[in-house]
């Protein structure tokens, strides 16, 4: 009891708390602990499936699959106009200089009414190099471009390359 009672002493000496208040505050901050963890997953047992399943569950629509970039080989750029999201079963493909990515992933960019759709299907070269938006620029063609903008198009080809999957390239017609 004399050990209890030194306890209780110490621990309103040195927290200058009662010790009611002290346990409670002890047992609130363990509290907010294990609620801050549960909003968290270790990473190994991370699943990527479950949202999907959670959404399923809660009768909500499933986000589109993106599936895994199909390589096409040689396209005519005719060939291409039809990869520009209007099928959503198609991959979305946008070229640069002649080189075409997969940009099905970045669907809220090129998709149907996203900020950059009129760049998918399409070789967008000349309009990323002047960042411009004018329909005539949607075309491979770089002629007469300055050095700083053939500078600018190939920060675009950095990009691209670094973040989609190449899966072909432009042939004359
Ligand atoms: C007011 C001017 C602009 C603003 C505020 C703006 C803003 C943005 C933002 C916030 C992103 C997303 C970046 C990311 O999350 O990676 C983006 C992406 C992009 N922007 Fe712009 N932008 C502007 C003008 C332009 C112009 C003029 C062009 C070309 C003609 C352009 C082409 C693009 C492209 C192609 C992407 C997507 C890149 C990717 O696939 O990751 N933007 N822009």
């Amino acid at each position: 009891m004399a050990l209890y009672t030194v306890m209780m002493d110490t621990m309103t000496t040195y927290t200058g708390l009662s010790p009611a208040a002290f346990f409670t505050i002890a047992a609130l901050m363990f509290v907010v602990y294990k609620t801050v963890c549960g909003m968290f997953v270790d990473p190994e047992h991370y699943d990527a499936k479950k949202p999907v399943a959670a959404a399923s569950a809660a009768n909500l629509p499933e986000p589109p699959a993106v599936s895994e970039p199909v390589q096409l080989g040689d396209v005519k750029e005719e060939e291409l106009r039809a990869y520009d999201g209007s099928d959503p079963k198609k991959p979305l493909l946008m070229a640069i200089k002649g080189q075409i990515y997969d940009v099905s992933r970045s669907r809220m960019f090129y998709g149907p009414g996203g900020p950059y759709a009129m760049f998918a299907g399409r070789d967008a070269s000349r309009a990323l190099a002047l960042m411009s938006f004018d329909p005539q620029d949607l075309t491979g063609n770089t002629e007469g471009l300055s050095e700083s903008e053939l500078e600018v198009l190939q920060d675009w080809e950095l990009k691209f390359m670094e973040k989609y999957v190449k899966v072909g390239q432009l042939v004359p017609q």
